[in-house]
């Protein structure tokens, strides 16, 4: 990874980390198609849901001519070929479901799937940066949107993309406003600072509402038990052991995880901003996680890092600067709600179903069974698509932010209504 080094001197800025002002860490204007060269890739991307369906894809694929990268020219183009070819991974290992997958990716898939990897600097999987922050365009001049490639659960799949996406939008706010945290601190202006971290405060409050709206467009039980397992990776996943071997690229198998909005940049940034320390196992995972994102992201995250400490500055300006404490701890509250909210939704989307899934397993299934839930994998019951144990992990997470507040401060926030 090429490393950029900042001039501490100059303001820190978001400019080098492919950060839109409008959109954040959402890929601005998607390409929509490729060079027509591609249209073998195409005609499949955009059909995965039906020929998965019909259980064609694999002979699809396994048809489609080996086709050099070398015409992809521009990031975008590179983003929509990562995207269309991940997603095709996905349904050609998960068409036949957990008991079915495979061992290997034929490499006129393979091949170029790597590739374009190499290319954009991402993982050789269906990653958030590809599933979400390149897929999307606009439908009509009102600006409603729509997915550009989407996987078998109809409009729950529609939904849970959309929401997710939502929720990137919801955050610009808040990235717009970490250089000017960076640039206060730097200078230590902490009217300034206070100023942006109320911003940062209110985008995570419209990040949390945005989350709530999976409860509305996503239903329980597609999502369990018909969309979760293409969203599945071949790493600690008890479905596939050995991983996958990518033809042509190299005969050892590969272990990578699934998609996850873990690989999502935004609570990265602010955990960092913040001075949220994980705990070790749980912050070996999200680190992990950083590998899934596109470099300039996971470099905004590591130059967050290296700055001087926001936490250590509100500590000090504490007596003299009652507006720039709250402004902090609130912040940090906002951050454990969305994360509480966010174990809600774990709960309702996961642990509900799967316990209705071992109730309907342990009933024996019928042969004429409709349930989507009883279509689920057995294997991932536990986990979550990155292959963590789910609730500790994410309680785990959740309260070492709230250790993040300065001391004394939860029992003030309290006082006024807030909580930890
Ligand atoms: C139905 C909706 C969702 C479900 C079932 C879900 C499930 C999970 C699971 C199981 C994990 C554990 C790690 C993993 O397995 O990858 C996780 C992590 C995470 N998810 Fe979600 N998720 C959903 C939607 C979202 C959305 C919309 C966001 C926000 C963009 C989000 C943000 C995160 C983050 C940031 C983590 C890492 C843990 C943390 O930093 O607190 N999730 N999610």
């Amino acid at each position: 990874m090429a490393t950029v080094f900042t001039d501490s001197k100059l303001p820190f800025s978001l400019d080098p980390y492919h950060v839109s002002a409008e959109l954040g860490f959402v890929l601005q204007a998607p390409q929509q198609e490729l060079p027509e060269f591609y249209q073998p890739w195409m005609d499949i991307a955009l059909r995965i849901t039906d020929l998965v369906q019909s259980h064609m894809l694999r002979s699809r694929i396994d048809k489609m001519p080996l086709l050099s990268t070398e015409y992809l020219e521009t990031h975008r183009d590179l983003r929509l070929a990562h995207l269309a070819l991940s997603a095709m991974t996905m349904g050609y290992v998960w068409q036949e479901g957990e008991d079915g997958t495979i061992e290997m990716l034929p490499q006129n898939l393979a091949v170029p799937l790597w590739e374009v990897s190499q290319g954009s600097g991402l993982p050789p999987i269906l990653t958030h940066a590809d599933a979400v922050l390149a897929n999307w365009r606009k439908k009509d001049p009102d600006g409603n949107l729509e997915l550009l490639v989407t996987l078998p659960g109809g409009d729950s799949a529609r939904g849970f993309f959309m929401v997710t996406l939502l929720v990137e939008l919801a955050a610009v706010p808040a990235l717009r406003s970490i250089p000017t945290v960076i640039n206060g601190v730097r200078r230590g202006d902490g009217e300034a600072v206070a100023g942006a971290l109320e911003v940062i405060q209110q985008s995570l409050q419209d990040m949390t509402h945005a989350l709530k709206l999976m409860h509305v467009y996503v239903e329980p039980s597609i999502f369990y038990g018909i969309m979760r397992i293409y969203l599945s990776g071949w790493k600690d996943n008890p479905s596939m052991p050995k991983g996958l071997v990518y033809e042509g690229v190299q005969t050892e198998p590969m272990h990578y995880s699934g998609g996850s909005a873990a690989q999502s940049s935004l609570l990265h940034c602010f955990d960092q901003l913040l001075g949220v320390q994980h705990e070790a196992t749980s912050g070996h995972f999200l680190h992990r996680m950083r590998d899934y994102m596109p470099p300039a992201h996971r470099r905004l995250i590591q130059d967050i890092s290296r700055e001087p400490s926001l936490r250590e500055f509100v500590q000090g300006e504490r007596a003299s600067n009652a507006r720039l404490s709250r402004a902090f701890t609130l912040c940090v509250a906002q951050l454990v709600a969305l994360r509480s909210d966010h174990i809600n939704m774990v709960s309702r989307f996961i642990s509900i179903p799967a316990g209705r899934a071992r109730q309907l397993r342990s009933r024996g299934r019928t042969a004429g069974e409709t349930e989507a839930i009883s279509m689920a994998p057995v294997a991932l019951e536990e986990r979550g698509t990155g292959g963590s144990g789910i609730m500790t992990f994410l309680k785990t997470v959740r309260d070492r932010t709230g250790d993040a507040c300065l001391p004394g401060s939860s029992e003030a926030l309290q006082e006024q209504g807030g909580q930890l």
